[in-house]
């Protein structure tokens, strides 16, 4: 491993079928004033939002809460919730959701006692808060960010097609605990879950196709990759199977809780250009890194063709015999894509309401990285675009 880096991880994790029982304890350490955020409905529907008022009314909570918040979460949804966090003098933060509303939760934690503009500030500038944070805690429901241990916080403002995601230095922004039960994911429509299936696998990818040291991340990452795809073929066959959808929601956690990015440089283009499909169709996020994952890793190949024949061989068992680097390299990348259609992922940005006439929008709105294996020009993003839709 040739990087220097530190690493601190101070979320608190609650694992398995009972773990919302330790909601008590950690409500106990945090102040009376709690704001509670969810989305669009489903924790009402599936009972999920009736234990938690539970377990708040019974620690003797004064609770406002901000309901509604949706997928790809807009800064208007956050300027509302920031009047209503600050009129019920919050103290604490309690998150029931997904990545959108964990996400949410972190930009008002930053954002509830800062007289600057969050948009600006965090999102434009990317500075760190400089004013009191408040404490965030998680009820995860929909498996694939990595949100509940991690401490980015994606926000969109849809008039300027833009969705952009602030990673915070301080790892005070991430949820001082999260609560995982894997039977709270079982309600999730398909789509949903193989969309987070999707998003698990590419933060791997992100993390994995960069570098070229011998660096224990990588191991790591195939590790949890292979158990990603036996996993989600599991979750196909059955839904209920809670052995499969457990070890899913492991690993999205593991996949992107800052572990794996350890010692190495990291890509990331993918999420660039999915951010930015995102901020034009506004369409579900691991939908739109499926749709651009396979034009781009052919394209970039090339340029970390050794990364991509350990790929092959280690996480899809490509036998290399007889094949040149190249064949192996491409092996592997055409069972992956077979996996994404098996899993029945939506692979281009047409079917997403994506068109010719937002390329403009959509290169403009993609910001370029250089921890790649190939720093793309914003030519060879319009020709990715293309070749997605
Ligand atoms: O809004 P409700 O009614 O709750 O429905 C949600 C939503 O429609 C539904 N859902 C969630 N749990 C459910 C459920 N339906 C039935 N049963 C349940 N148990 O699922 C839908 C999607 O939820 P959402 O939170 O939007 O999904 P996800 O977790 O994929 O989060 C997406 C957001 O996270 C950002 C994305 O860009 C996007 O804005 N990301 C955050 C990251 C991070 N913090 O590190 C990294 C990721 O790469 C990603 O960018
Ligand atoms: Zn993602």
């Amino acid at each position: 491993m040739l990087g220097n880096f530190t690493y601190c991880n101070p979320t608190k994790l609650y694992f398995g079928e009972d773990a919302l029982e330790n909601l008590h304890g950690e409500l106990k350490k945090y102040g009376q004033k709690v704001v509670l955020v969810y989305g669009g409905g489903s924790i009402k529907k599936n009972g999920i939002y009736d234990q938690v008022t539970k377990i708040l009314a019974e620690e003797g909570k004064d609770v406002a809460e901000i309901a509604g918040v949706m997928s790809n979460p807009t800064i208007h949804k956050l300027r509302e919730g920031l009047d209503i966090a600050r009129k019920h003098g919050a103290e604490f933060i309690l998150a029931v959701g997904g990545g959108s509303v964990i996400d949410y939760s972190k930009a008002l934690s930053v954002s509830v006692n800062c007289d600057e503009d969050p948009w600006d500030k965090y999102y434009i500038r990317f500075e760190e808060p400089t004013c009191e944070t408040l404490p965030v805690g998680a009820v995860l429901t929909m498996v694939g960010t990595g949100s509940e241990m991690n401490a980015g916080s994606v926000i969109t403002y849809p008039e300027k097609k833009l969705k952009i995601g602030h990673v915070f230095a301080d790892e005070k922004i991430m949820p001082r605990f999260s609560i995982l039960n894997p039977r709270f994911t079982m309600t999730l429509p398909k789509y949903q879950m193989v969309s987070g299936i999707y998003d698990i696998f590419n933060h791997i990818c992100e993390q994995y196709f960069s570098g070229d040291d011998d660096n224990t991340s990588d191991y790591l990452a195939e590790g949890l990759m292979r158990n990603v795809v036996a996993a989600s073929r599991k979750a196909l066959i059955d839904p209920q199977d809670y052995e499969a959808r457990s070890n899913i929601m492991w690993d999205a956690t593991w996949a992107l809780n800052t572990l794996i990015s350890r010692g190495k440089t990291t890509d990331w283009m993918v999420h660039m250009l999915g951010q930015s499909a995102g901020a034009c169709t506004n369409a579900t996020h691991g939908m739109t890194l499926a749709a651009v994952s396979p034009p781009y890793y052919r394209f970039i190949m090339k340029d970390g063709l050794p990364k991509f024949v350990r790929f092959a061989e280690n996480v899809w068992d490509i036998d290399p015999s007889g094949k040149t680097d190249e064949q192996v390299a491409e092996a592997g990348l055409d069972a992956m894509k077979s996996w994404m259609e098996e899993l029945g992922l939506v692979m281009n940005l047409r079917d997403l309401g994506a068109d010719e006439s937002m390329l403009d929008d959509l290169v403009n709105g993609t910001i370029l990285l250089d921890g790649g294996y190939h720093v793309p020009t914003k030519d060879e993003v319009r020709r990715l675009f293309q070749e997605a839709m």
